[in-house]
Formats: structure tokens, sequence, C-alpha cells
């Protein structure tokens, strides 16, 4: 009931150049690949060219982060406002990196997720623990805070298009890959928290994602477990053979 949303954060990698020569390989390698939705996370310079690329095919592509208004003296942002302008359908929260490098904080992830929602972007809420916090026992505790912030005053008839995505900070780019055991119980947490927060039905029908060093290889042991929705993968995502055959390996 879940379809299972495969996606690719390609950070801050690939000109507009790049990225139509990675589409231009990598579009007819999933061309008949239904039974994932897929989405690119291109940057914001190439994000445009992307959208255009992908009009009519089954691949879809998003932003790598916003600003909650829809406009002002802020610069450098985007507003969701431009973002839907341009035929936009996704946009990713709260990305650890965001989190560490931006002070994206708690707050302004759940300001941004109900921007999000009013403008009809699918939004990709990230969440996870640091290394320290799960050696400290904190992972449920963090997972649960990072939850319930960013859906606070979010109502369960519009949490419908809401995707979370766990990425665990000690997992990402670090080659460790977190086991399925170790995914399948953070994911456990996070649904029972959307339970709390949303209703049982809302918790059911969310998609959950995995990120954090998934390659070909290891994608197919991710993919088995039933609380795995999908993943959102960073590095394997920027070669187009390896991100269609990572794809392909997850069926
Ligand atoms: O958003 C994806 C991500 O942070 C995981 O990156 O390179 O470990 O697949 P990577």
């Amino acid at each position: 009931m879940r379809k299972p949303l495969i996606a690719g954060n390609w950070k801050m990698y690939k000109t507009p150049k790049e990225s139509l020569a990675f589409l231009n390989e990598f579009l007819p390698l999933v061309r008949d690949h239904a039974a994932h939705d897929i989405t690119l996370f291109p940057t914001m310079s190439s994000l445009g060219y992307v959208i255009e690329a992908v009009k009519g095919t089954n691949v879809s592509a998003g932003a790598q982060t916003m600003h909650w208004l829809n406009e002002g003296p802020y610069t450098g942002q985007t507003s969701p406002t431009m973002l839907a302008s341009i035929s936009c359908t996704h946009v990713m929260l709260g990305h650890s990196e965001r989190r560490i490098y931006a002070n994206e904080t708690d707050d302004m992830v759940n300001w941004k997720l109900k921007a999000a929602l009013a403008h009809n972007l699918i939004p990709i809420v990230c969440v996870g623990e640091s290394q320290e916090k799960r050696q400290s026992g904190l992972t449920e505790a963090v997972l649960n805070w990072q939850i319930a912030c960013a859906l606070n005053g979010i109502r369960p008839e519009h949490a419908g298009p809401i995707v979370i995505a766990y990425e665990p900070i000690w997992a990402i780019g670090t080659g460790s890959v977190a086991t399925p055991d170790q995914v399948s119980e953070a994911h456990a947490i996070i649904r029972r928290e959307v339970a709390v927060r949303l209703g049982k039905h809302s918790a059911e029908r969310m998609r959950i994602l995995y990120g954090g060093s998934v390659k070909p290889e290891n994608i197919a042991k991710l993919m088995v477990e039933p609380e795995i929705d999908g993943v959102l993968v960073g590095g394997a995502s920027l070669d187009p053979h390896s991100f269609a055959q990572l794809i392909h390996n997850s069926v």
C-alpha cells in the first residue's frame, strides 16, 4: 500500500550540463521501471533544467531545501512559491548537512514542512541521530524529538504527502551502512511517534526511507524489510549506471 520511493540526492555535485548528461544515460535505463517512484534532487542551479528534461518520464525532481516564506529580503534563499512556479514536485527538508552547516533548526523544519504542504510540494523530512547519541543510547529520544517537532501543528488530513527519511549521521558518506535490523528498529520508532502525533492511519500510510551509504550491493537486503519504504541515496546516485543498477537491484 506504500509505493516505495528511490531518491537520489546530488548534494553539491553536477553543473546543469553534467546533470543533463546524466539524464541522457539514466532515463533510458529506468524507462520501464514502474515498481518504485524515482526522484532526483539536483542543485538549485540545475533544478529547472532537470525538471524540463524529466517531463513526461517516470522520474521526478525536487529541491534540496527551501525557505518557508514566499518572498522577502533573504539573500540566497528560494521560496516554495518559486519552486511550485517551475513545476517542482518535491522538496527535501532538514537534511543533516543543512542542520549542521546551515544551522537549520527543528522549528525551521516544521515551518518549511507547513509551507511545502501549503504549496502542494511532496516533502521529504530527514531525521537521524549522530554516532555520539547512538552510543549514549539516545537514538529513540532523538528520533522522537525530531519527528514531534517536525509534525507540530500538522493536521492528519494534510499529512498524506509527507515522506520521512531516516538518515543516521554516522552512516552518511562513511561506507558504514546501518544494518537492516538497525534501520527497521529506527523506522518502527519513527512510525510509532508519527502515530502518536497524527494517528495510526497516517502512520500506516507514511513512507519512511533509509539513507546512509546505500549502494547497488546492499540495497536488496534493505528493501526486503517491510518497514523500509525506499531509500535516499547520496554518492551512489551520481553515476547513471550505478544508480540505475541500484534501482534494478531493489526489486
Ligand atoms: O541524502 C543522502 C545521504 O545523506 C546519504 O549519502 O553518500 O551516504 O549515500 P550517502
